[in-house]
């Protein structure tokens, strides 16, 4: 670069045209703390115009309660003769607009020797977005956890009511098998009789476990099939009738697949334990990127929001399941007139995230 042409004039324009373009705020206090320097990143962040804060003491700018210990800051680090650091390195740093708000700032803070004394430089930059998607992920992991531990401790709760209570049984069986094998033939045929009943029963106990664990269905056979078997189950089951209205060959990919099987299931459970119904309709649409779901029955219904007991997780799971994926459910019912449980998911094409 041809040294002759660059004057102290040209480069001020350019320092002044980097501070004005620079996307970070950047603010230079005096020696007293009053603001110098206000960029337009500045204006824009804070809600300040830079008539407004010249001269002003850069407290104006920071919220009442870190005002003392922000001077007591910059002046430690005005001693500590380095030129520049991060600012917050152990808490986060909260700016205030003009308005009254606060919001978490990235800043630095430098220091120069001028001819008026030591100028202190603060670069800044607005990261309320930033720590909104964190807080917003912290969430999202925190339900996704919950679901699963509720999950979990379902599981839990079938093994140790089904399984293990019917192993116990069959230990006393056995020893009074072995006890009384030739002293009373007999009554140990009619209890081996008894143990092998029992053995099916927690045959059945374990199938119905492992396949609530995962629906084994939804890999075999598909959404639909494995739908139309919950539902054909249902009817068999409790002699309700039960229409299923959706297109054949609707087909969704994970994890949109389970959490309709999912939902579709559990409500079913509900009409058949809590709704005295004699009808039960269940409909899969799907409209472009929506997926609609709706289990409806002329059942006793309830007040919803209302009736929660303590521990009982059906509509809880279901509304937590449909969030996941950034979805809802909405209960629809009174006493005496049905009730409709209904999920509204949006579906991502395969390959994008939900
Ligand atoms: N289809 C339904 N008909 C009538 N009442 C229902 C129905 N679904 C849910 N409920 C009511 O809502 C309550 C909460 O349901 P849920 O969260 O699934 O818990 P749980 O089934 O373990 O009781 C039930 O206890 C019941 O009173
Ligand atoms: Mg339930």
């Amino acid at each position: 670069m041809p040294t002759s042409s660059y004057t102290p004039e040209l480069a001020a324009a350019r320092l002044s045209g980097l501070l004005e373009s620079a996307m970070d705020a950047i603010i230079t206090v005096d020696p007293q703390q009053k603001i110098v320097l206000y960029n337009r990143a500045a204006e824009r962040i804070f809600g300040w115009p830079l008539a407004k804060v010249k001269g002003e003491p850069l407290t104006m700018l920071l919220p009442e309660r870190f005002q003392a210990s922000h001077a007591q800051h910059v002046t430690q680090f005005g001693e500590t003769g380095v030129t520049s650091r991060r600012m917050g390195t152990s808490e986060v740093v909260y700016g205030k607009r003009a308005n009254g708000e606060e919001f978490p700032v990235d800043a630095s803070i430098s220091q120069v020797d001028s001819p008026e004394g030591k100028l202190f430089t603060v670069i800044l930059r607005d990261v309320t977005e930033r720590v909104r998607a964190h807080e917003d992920l912290a969430a999202f992991a925190t339900q996704a956890n919950a679901l699963r531990e509720q999950e979990k401790s379902r599981v839990a709760r079938e093994l140790h009511d089904e399984l293990a209570q019917s192993l116990t049984a069959l230990k006393m069986d056995t020893i009074f098998v072995r006890d009384n094998l030739r002293a009373d033939p007999q009554r140990v045929a009619a209890k081996l009789e008894d143990m092998l009943a029992m053995l099916d029963a927690s045959v059945a106990a374990t199938r119905r476990i492992a396949a609530d664990l995962r629906p084994l269905l939804l890999d075999d056979l598909g959404l639909m099939p494995a739908i139309e078997w919950l539902v054909q189950n249902f009817t068999q089951r409790t002699g309700v009738a039960c229409e299923l209205l959706a297109d054949e060959d609707l087909e969704l990919h994970e994890p949109y697949a389970t959490a309709v099987f999912r939902i579709v299931q559990e409500s079913l459970v509900n009409v058949a334990k809590h709704s005295h119904a004699t009808r039960v309709e269940v409909s899969i649409a799907r409209d472009g990127a929506e997926m609609t779901l709706k289990v409806q029955d002329n059942g006793v219904g309830f007040l919803p929001g209302t009736t929660r007991k303590p521990g009982s997780l059906g509509l809880v799971g279901m509304s937590e399941r449909a969030q996941l994926l950034k979805g809802r459910v909405s209960v629809d019912s009174a006493p005496g007139r049905g009730t409709t449980v209904q999920a509204s998911i949006p579906v991502q094409d395969e390959g994008s995230p939900p």
